[in-house]
């Protein structure tokens, strides 16, 4: 299992002006966690509560019908395009950069036992774009399609440029080089899967896209690059129960949701830095900013108050930043709570040669580069409590697919759980709509003429492009 060590936010290591009576909060928020988590779980199948993502670990079926795809095309592609946007991509790469051996984009055939290369485009800028549809052979290339509303203009203008090209270069067989991950039977993309014909894979109901990373919309390309969705989905299995514990005291996601929720209300401690001491963790960092932000950011609370709620998620990676943000970080506002990834145990180890003799450089020969990393992430946590900076700890005994698995879920059930605390809507975005409208007005999109008019008004006529 992970472990979780919250030491350094308590009184006894940062002082009472910055941390936490920890044993007095627990019994304090015992009864409102245990009836949170009660609540979540009899939620859970309730349609519209969009609490699905709750039963991924337990889609045997869905498991076997990836795996049952994904040997089927194996050997078939050199590449696999994921095309997809927020939570349709970010837990598809901070998975795969995690889990693949690095640079693996760059590694031999051979050297990837035969399995594909894996791009995402997440983006829309036309340089990269281009680039990258100039790069791939369309021969050989897989796109994996993933959008859940099945019409995200970011996604969709991808897919129809791709889709385009595919067919001049591949004709008919164009088809077989598509794989849409989407809604059951809503939206433009499943109506245009039925139509041509694709492979699909479903979005389930009530799983929302940052939730999503152990439905099909990962499973698949996962599966299609031999990671082993088995140990993904047993690694979730196991650790469920023990985040089902309506008990704080035996529920690390409930104590790490509870820290942060009071370190914000009681300590102002308004910024979660996500900092990893590993660089294949990186884009973890970038799918719990997504994850918090998006799911926490709320402007009023389920009663209807206007309340603008939300802390601040931050990415970081260890030993990286601690030579840009780490100044930041201890003598900087007091205002941030530091949540330490370490590895346990590397794959591999690397000893530094002693080839040097200079007082400065010198104590490093003969040690290790995994005891240099570690020591500096001790480093750190104890630097930051001498400035009474909380700081927190989750461990992976190893970095694969089991343990990264529960990291996710782990974070994903707290998240959960810090919305119930905060009383707000965890799993919807009304605030990404606003901005959503206007793009759709500009573009000149049917049905978006009202928006187009206020546009025209806030931004001057000559500037609405549609
Ligand atoms: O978490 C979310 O709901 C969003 O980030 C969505 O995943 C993102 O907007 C993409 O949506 P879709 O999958 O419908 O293309």
């Amino acid at each position: 299992m992970i472990k979780f060590n919250p030491k350094n936010v308590t009184i006894e290591a940062i002082g009472e002006e910055h941390g936490l009576d920890l044993e007095r909060k627990f019994d304090e928020y015992a009864p409102k966690i245990e009836k949170i988590l009660t609540e979540l779980n009899q939620r859970k199948d309730k349609p519209g509560a969009w609490l699905q993502w709750m039963n991924l670990g337990y889609s045997e079926e869905t498991v076997w019908y990836v795996k049952e795809y994904a040997a089927m095309v194996r050997g078939r592609f050199e590449n696999v395009l994921v095309l997809g946007i927020g939570g349709s991509a970010l837990g598809g790469i901070a998975v795969t950069e995690a889990l693949l051996k690095p640079y693996w984009n760059l590694l031999t055939a051979e050297q990837r036992d035969n399995l594909p290369r894996i791009f995402f485009l997440d983006n829309i800028d036309p340089d990269q774009m281009s680039a990258m549809f100039e790069m791939l052979d369309m021969k050989k290339t897989l796109v994996n399609v993933i959008t859940k509303s099945g019409s995200t203009a970011e996604t969709m203008s991808q897919f129809m440029i791709i889709k385009d090209k595919m067919q001049a270069i591949l004709g008919d067989d164009y088809r077989k080089h598509i794989v849409a991950t989407t809604d059951k039977e809503a939206g433009i993309l499943r109506q245009i899967s039925n139509e041509e014909g694709y492979k699909t894979f479903v979005v389930p109901d009530d799983v929302g896209g940052r939730f999503s990373v152990f439905s099909a919309v990962g499973l698949v390309p996962f599966a299609l690059v031999g990671i082993d969705i088995d140990e993904i989905i047993e690694g979730i299995k196991n650790i469920d129960l023990a985040l089902k514990n309506t008990d704080i005291r035996k529920n690390i996601a409930a104590q790490n949701a509870l820290i942060h929720y009071l370190l914000e209300r009681e300590k102002g401690k308004n910024i979660s830095v996500m900092m990893p001491y590993s660089s294949r963790l990186r884009y973890v960092s970038d799918w719990y900013v997504q994850l918090w932000a998006e799911s926490l950011g709320k402007e009023e609370d389920r009663d209807g108050n206007k309340v603008n709620i939300g802390p601040t998620p931050v990415k970081a990676v260890g030993a990286t930043d601690q030579h840009s943000q780490i100044q930041l970080y201890n003598e900087g506002k007091n205002d941030k709570i530091i949540n330490f990834i370490r590895v346990e145990e590397f794959d591999k180890e690397l000893e530094i040669p002693k080839i040097f003799e200079y007082t400065g450089i010198g104590y490093l020969g003969g040690k290790t580069v995994n005891s240099l990393i570690n020591a500096e992430a001790d480093a750190t946590a104890v630097a930051l409590c001498d400035y009474n900076r909380p700081n927190l700890t989750i461990t992976l005994p190893k970095l694969n697919a089991y343990h990264l698995a529960q990291l996710l879920y782990m974070l994903e059930v707290q998240t959960a759980i810090a919305g119930e605390l905060y009383n707000i809507n965890t799993f919807n975005q009304p605030g990404v709509e606003q901005a959503k409208n206007y793009t759709y007005a500009l573009m000149g999109r049917a049905g978006y003429e009202d928006s187009a008019a206020i546009l025209r008004e806030k931004m001057g006529e000559s500037t609405v492009s549609a």
